[in-house]
Parts: structure tokens; C-alpha cells; sequence
């Protein structure tokens, strides 16, 4: 107990200056618990709004990804230029330091191989896991159209509940079947869907026409999915487009990891989404920062 020697009577009430009552800057993010908004607001910056996540998790369904084969050699460098790592329970404990002072977004569904029907997930980590791992997300993939899309719905749902009750937040992921077309208005359909069961923030991939009515109509923060593996100024174009038409940012795995300088990738990415850096300026500072690390690399 403090010690009551010395006690002064307390007058600092500063009876003329109203209480501070800050909003929230995450889009319909508002009327979240204190937890939730604390998670949140260790993906997204404040400052910007926005989110450079780095996703990692593709072994889940598909094994050791190109890029991804050693984790602990290739992807530990990128960490530091990340906001958000989103991954597996797996690769979290075995190879990420536990003293990484990095927010992380925990896969937690699967149950599913490339060898099989990829709709055909579900809850595969107990929402407790979440806890223990300290995780300020939980990311289900959500298969809008997809033969098991009922379950892949109702995954989701179930990891919102639970979430909801431990104050962690559910992104959903969209995933697109081969055969869909990935155009605005499936993409409007997908996010709105899982906004409305409740997701917190969705992920979901960019179309050339039209991805603004996505953002505009999805009421949650959309981060953008960056996709097979393109040329790095497409990369970069397709990122400050997305951010410049209403994305919160980004979640890119190959476009970063299988670039050939992955640290510079993940640098000129930042720069496109928290200082709306042009593609062209991004891609400079691509290259001077891929030549810094090959003249360092020869010393
Ligand atoms: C896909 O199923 C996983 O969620 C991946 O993390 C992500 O969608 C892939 O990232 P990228 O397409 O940028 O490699």
C-alpha cells in the first residue's frame, strides 16, 4: 500500500477541460472492446491507417513454398520491415524468436492439401491457442462459391464468436476457386458477406476495374492479397493502386519473398503504402536498396 506520510490533497482536476475522447481510425472498427481495438491497432499503423502484413503461411496447404523452404534464413531478415506477420502456429513456435516485437496474425484454419479439394477446410487451432500464442488476429479462408462454402462460412462465424469473447479479432480470407471469375463484383459479394457475419478485417485480392466499389461497399478494413509472383513494378503498382482506391494495406507473401532482393521488396512495398509513394519512386528505391545489399554482400 502506498505509504500515507506526506499524502497532499489532490486539486489537479482541470474541472474546465473536457475528458479526451479519441476515436478509433480503423474503418467500422468503432464499436470494438478495448482488446480488439489493442490487437488492431498492433496490425494497422495509427499513424497511417495502414498495414504492410507479410503472409507466410502458405505451408499450411502446400508445403515448403518457393521462398518459404527456410524460413528461419529467408524471412527472419524481413521481420523488422513487417507490421504483422501472418502465419502458422507451426512456424511461429519453431522458428520466430518469441522476443520479435512484431504483431501476428495466426492461421487458423485447415485441414487441407493441394492434393485435395482446397474448400474442404476447418477450424484446425483452438481459439486458446490464440491466447497462448498472443495473437492479434486469427485469419480463416472463406470460399464464397467453393464447393464447401457453407463450412468454410461458418468457420469463420465460429472464430468470430470465439474471438469476440476473448477480444481477438477474425480476418477473413478470400479465396477465389480456379474456375471463379475474379472480377469487382465477385469480390464485392465475397468481402461484404464476411463483413456482415462479422469479420473484423478481410483480405482479398485486387481487380484492375472496379476495386474501389469493393472497398467502398465492404464495411471493414480490406487488406490486399498480393497474388502470384509478378515483376516487381507490377507488384508495386498493384499495391499503390489498391491502398489509393481504399485498401488499409496489404498482406503480400510472394511478391515479397520470391523477389529476388525480398528485404528491398518489403522496403519499397512500405513506402507505397504508409508514405503513398508512386510505383515508379518505389521501384528507384527498389533497386538502390538491392545494389546497397549486393555491394555489401561482395565487401
Ligand atoms: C493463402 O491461402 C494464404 O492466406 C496466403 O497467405 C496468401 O493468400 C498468399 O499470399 P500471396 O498470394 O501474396 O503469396
Amino acid at each position: 500500500m502506498a505509504d500515507m506520510d506526506g499524502v497532499r490533497e489532490a486539486k489537479k482536476f482541470y474541472v474546465d477541460v473536457p475528458q479526451r475522447m479519441d476515436g478509433f481510425f480503423l474503418k467500422g472498427s468503432g464499436s470494438l472492446d478495448w482488446g480488439m481495438k489493442n490487437r488492431l491497432s498492433r496490425i494497422f499503423n495509427p499513424e497511417t491507417g495502414r498495414t504492410v502484413m507479410l503472409a507466410i503461411d502458405h505451408g499450411y496447404f502446400q508445403g515448403p513454398t518457393t521462398g518459404l523452404e527456410r524460413i528461419d534464413i529467408n524471412i527472419l531478415p524481413l521481420v523488422p520491415y513487417a507490421d504483422s506477420l501472418m502465419l502458422t502456429r507451426g512456424i511461429l513456435r519453431s522458428i520466430v524468436p518469441p522476443s520479435a516485437p512484431k504483431s501476428t496474425v495466426l492461421r487458423v484454419s485447415g485441414g487441407t492439401s493441394i492434393l485435395k479439394e482446397l474448400s474442404n477446410e476447418d477450424i484446425a487451432v483452438d481459439i486458446e491457442e490464440s491466447i497462448r500464442l498472443n495473437s492479434c488476429a486469427m485469419a480463416v479462408q472463406v470460399f464464397i462459391g467453393g464447393e464447401f462454402e457453407r463450412q468454410s462460412i461458418i468457420n469463420m462465424t465460429r472464430m468470430v464468436d470465439l474471438g469476440s469473447r476473448y477480444g481477438i479479432p477474425t480476418l477473413a480470407v478470400t479465396a477465389v476457386g480456379k474456375d471463379m471469375v475474379r472480377d469487382a463484383q465477385y469480390f464485392r459479394l465475397a468481402t461484404r458477406i464476411c463483413a456482415e457475419l462479422g469479420a473484423h478485417f478481410v483480405k482479398t485480392y485486387f481487380v484492375e476495374e472496379g476495386f474501389e466499389t469493393v472497398t467502398a461497399s465492404c464495411p471493414v478494413p480490406i487488406v490486399m492479397a498480393g497474388g502470384k509472383k509478378l515483376p516487381e513494378l507490377e507488384a508495386l503498382t498493384m499495391a499503390y493502386n489498391a491502398v489509393q482506391q481504399g485498401a488499409a494495406g496489404v498482406d503480400m507473401g510472394r511478391n515479397i519473398f520470391q523477389s529476388d532482393s525480398p528485404t528491398s521488396m518489403i522496403q519499397a512495398v512500405r513506402a507505397v503504402v504508409h508514405a503513398n509513394e508512386t510505383p515508379a519512386k518505389a521501384l528507384d528505391l527498389y533497386n538502390t536498396l538491392k545494389n546497397e545489399a549486393k555491394a555489401s554482400a561482395r565487401r
